[in-house]
């Protein structure tokens, strides 16, 4: 199924000239032509008077943005945000897809539900919005959903994220359901009998603060039951949001076993610690929560040497009034879509060509969208781009996002990188930093 939007260019296309291409491929210094949602052409690109010319010079042109990770909360909680405002705040971050996530209400666990996501989307126009579908119904943790049914109108990633699935049963079924079908499972890995109540991480911090917590082998023997059942079944598993030092390591070793796990990480957690919690601001809580500063740099780690496959937002908009509520009231989660290459820049010692990848070219293949997302800038694909600036400094204004919610925790912390432009198809959805649509 492919989202289209209708493009309205000069009959030359758009020039993008002067900057650098950075993808799959590597580095070169080209200007590129799109015209009707394609890459035309590549290369030294003469003046021609019936293009429009993009003056790119010092910034970088990659293919876009795929975030595995975003809570758009349409259907159902549309207070928090939109799929149409989080779309805008998603071009805004430099992303062309976003796979929508399942907990919204009605859950994304049956036909109707997926098809309304993926309409909302197409009708924003801002980026292709691909809905995953929930492993359970209802995220009840009882009944698997009709994955095949799912499947057939484009559902790939199956999640049912904000819990994780607890029953070793049915998570073994599960697997060996997808498996056959060629879909890719997401855990959302928390023991949840260890973690009732829990508002932070338990150590440290959380003991001196006097708050029940979240202790890191909730999420560690998740990780390892689920790289157990992927050595028995052989269905591929995509662990999400991971936050522990111990559950890198546990995928480092079953990727050297040669097992189908891949791993995500957030911004947050490369960035964060949970002394943060100290100030007892909501704005703090997210699940999983932060760790301390070894969890921190162990994730960095995973994501420089290549155990970690992807960055991804877990974006999770929460209205003012829900998370002004008492630290124990409030939900966790955070804003992420407009900050993630500013703080991914800012927190990890990688080259460029690197860190797009954990965006871009790699989570587009665990997202199954390899066909469409993260292409080579070249002649023939599609011309779903990010023009970045790489070395960009700035700060976040909460009140100048595009979300509808105002949840971020990065107001304080330096950002390095910014998008400029963003194409989708071809259509610049973002101009200069600012949404066209
Ligand atoms: O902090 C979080 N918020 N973690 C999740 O897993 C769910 C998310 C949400 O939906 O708000």
């Amino acid at each position: 199924m492919s989202e289209r939007v209708e493009s309205v260019q000069p009959r030359g296309g758009t020039v993008l000239r002067g900057g650098t291409v950075i993808d799959v491929a590597g580095e070169r210094r080209v200007d590129v032509r799109l015209v009707d949602g394609r890459i035309a052409e590549t290369g030294d690109l003469p003046a021609d008077g019936d293009a429009e010319v993009i003056d790119v010079t010092g910034l970088v042109v990659a293919p876009g943005f795929v975030d595995l990770h975003t809570h758009l909360r349409e259907p159902g909680m549309t207070e928090a945000e939109t799929i149409e405002t989080g779309s805008r705040a998603a071009a805004l971050g430099g992303y062309t897809a976003v796979v929508a996530m399942p907990n919204t209400d009605p859950t994304q666990d049956c036909v109707s539900v997926v098809e309304f996501v993926r309409s909302q989307g197409r009708s924003a126009g801002l980026c292709d919005v691909h809905p995953s579908g929930s492993i359970t119904v209802g995220r009840a943790g009882e009944q698997l959903t009709p994955f095949a049914e799912l499947a057939s109108v484009g559902v790939h990633l199956f999640t049912d994220d904000g819990s994780g699935v607890q029953d070793d049963g049915l998570m073994r079924r599960a697997l060996e359901y997808a498996g056959e079908l060629g879909l890719v499972l997401a855990q959302h890995c928390e023991v949840s009998s260890m973690t009732t109540g829990a508002v932070m991480h338990e150590g440290e911090c959380c003991s001196h603060l006097g708050l029940p917590g979240w202790p890191a082998l909730a999420e560690e023997l998740m990780v390892h039951r689920d790289i157990e059942l992927v050595r028995l079944t052989g269905a591929p598993v995509h662990l999400l949001h991971l936050s522990t030092a111990r559950s890198v390591a546990l995928v480092r070793a079953a990727k050297a076993d040669g097992l189908p796990v891949t791993a995500e990480a957030t911004p947050h957690h490369i960035s964060l610690t949970d002394e943060r919690l100290g100030s007892f601001d909501p704005l703090f809580k997210v699940n999983p929560p932060l760790r301390t500063m070894a969890d921190v740099e162990a994730v960095r780690d995973g994501l420089v040497d290549g155990t970690i496959d992807a960055i991804a937002t877990d974006h999770a908009p929460h209205p003012p009034q829900a998370k002004e509520r008492p630290l124990d009231a409030a939900p966790p989660g955070m804003l992420g879509l407009e900050t993630a290459f500013g703080v991914a820049r800012a927190h990890l010692d990688l080259e460029l060509r690197e860190l797009i990848g954990l965006m871009s070219w790699r989570p587009a293949a665990i997202a199954g969208l390899a066909d469409r997302h993260g292409r080579p800038v070249e002649a023939g694909e599609p011309a779903n781009l990010a023009v970045l600036d790489p070395d960009g400094r700035w700060t976040v204004d909460p009140g100048r996002l595009a979300s509808r919610s105002t949840n971020t925790p990065f107001t304080d912390v330096p950002l390095v990188g910014r998008t400029r432009h963003t194409f989708l198809h071809g259509v610049a959805v973002v101009r200069d930093g600012v949404a066209t649509r």
